[in-house]
């Protein structure tokens, strides 16, 4: 059996290597580095893929966050909500750009930002919503934008662990995640479903106007060359992350598949356990599995990280932290038992191997080795 790593990244690339390593060498063969064609073919691929009217590549999803906010025109006072169990980069633009962080809790069993509680945090102050669809399936959108609708809010969605993944309406029709808001902001980093060979990101919106000021901010402001109309930012994606993105794109759905038969696998071997809670799916949204995260229920999740670590089965806490909690973001507003479903989450999640190329022998041995740990 090859060796399990939590992201097979070398395994995937091996299927996709004469289309990746041909783009690289006409890239450097060209010398076009820096907004080289790619970069626009990809850009009108993926927004052909999402369905969505413009995509603006970026330099990573952080700057996806930032350069949204900016664009939006947040100003600092201005309260965004967001949820409290999510990685730091959600919270961290918005206290970089002077904005206030607003978190709420999330929902216990699917982890997604709970709405009812962010209906309780809206004030005068508030201009927007961050939803995270975390792990890879969509926080209740319909209901978010009903929320933002009454309160005149923006809807900003950190698809950077979803893209892919479909919202499914009360009409029935379905949305990709990242399209619903007013913008969506993913990553490319090299672990995310559509990942890339170094640092990405990207922005989406359906609004005109919006997409020429996101441009126009994540090129250092300039409105024509030369012409600087605002303070803005440098965020480029490069010419050869966008050749390696071209070439995954069109595999992301198979990427899903894949992962989605690893998650049955896992949900099928363990769902009969006293001890694991498997993850819950939203009911409106499908699943591409950026993590398969369980709940430990009466076993040490830590003690399971190590065990597994003795089979040379890797695994992972995501987050073993929760932002109100970190030193960096420390707030007054804020005690430790305030978020009781994030910090019990802290406490008790761990993340399986989950990534495309799993085979059946690979899984089972990993599901043997957790129930042999829990039993
Ligand atoms: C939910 C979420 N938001 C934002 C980011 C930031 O993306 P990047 O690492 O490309 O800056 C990440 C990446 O890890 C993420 O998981």
């Amino acid at each position: 059996m090859r060796k399990i790593e939590m992201v097979d990244l070398k395994a995937q690339y091996a299927k996709i290597k004469p289309e990746v390593d041909k783009g690289i060498q006409q890239v450097i063969d060209n010398a076009t580095f820096i907004n080289g064609p790619d970069v626009r073919y990809f850009a009108d691929e993926l927004a052909a893929y999402l369905n969505v009217k413009h995509v603006i590549p970026c330099a990573n999803g952080t700057d996806a966050l930032q350069i949204a906010m900016m664009a939006l025109g947040l100003k600092p006072g201005d309260e965004v909500i967001t949820a409290s169990f999510t990685y730091v980069a959600t919270a961290e633009v918005i206290a970089l750009l002077g904005l206030k962080p607003v978190l709420v809790d999330v929902n216990p069993d699917t982890f997604d930002i709970d709405v009812a509680a962010i209906e309780k945090a809206v004030t005068p102050k508030t201009k927007a919503i961050v939803p995270v669809h975390l792990f890879g399936q969509c926080s209740d959108m319909e209901s978010i934008m009903n929320i933002a609708k009454k309160h005149n809010l923006f809807v900003i969605e950190d698809t950077a662990q979803a893209i892919g993944a479909e919202y499914i309406l009360t009409d029935g029709s379905r949305k990709k995640a990242g399209t619903i808001g007013h913008v969506g902001c993913t990553s490319f980093f090299p672990s995310k479903n559509l990942g890339c060979y170094g640092d990405g990101g990207a922005i989406y919106t359906n609004d005109d106007e919006l997409a020429k000021k996101i441009k126009m901010i994540a090129m250092h402001g300039e409105s024509s060359k030369y012409v600087h109309d605002e303070v803005g930012v440098n965020s480029r994606l490069d010419s050869i992350q966008a050749v390696v993105l071209r070439a995954k794109l069109k595999h992301l759905d198979e990427y899903a598949a894949a992962r989605n038969k690893a998650a049955a696998h896992y949900d099928n071997a363990f769902k009969g356990s006293g001890k694991i809670k498997i993850p819950a799916r939203n009911k409106n949204s499908t699943h591409v599995f950026h993590q398969y995260t369980l709940q430990l229920v009466g076993a040490d999740r830590n003690q399971l990280k190590e065990f597994l670590a003795t089979k040379d089965i890797p695994a992972m806490v995501y987050y073993p932290i929760p932002l109100h909690m970190q030193k960096a973001y420390k707030d007054d507003r804020y005690k430790t038992g305030h978020f009781p479903v994030t910090e019990k989450l802290c406490g008790c999640v761990i993340s399986l191997p989950m990534h495309t190329e799993l085979d059946n022998d690979m899984l089972k041995y990993i599901t043997d080795s957790v129930l042999e740990f829990v039993k």
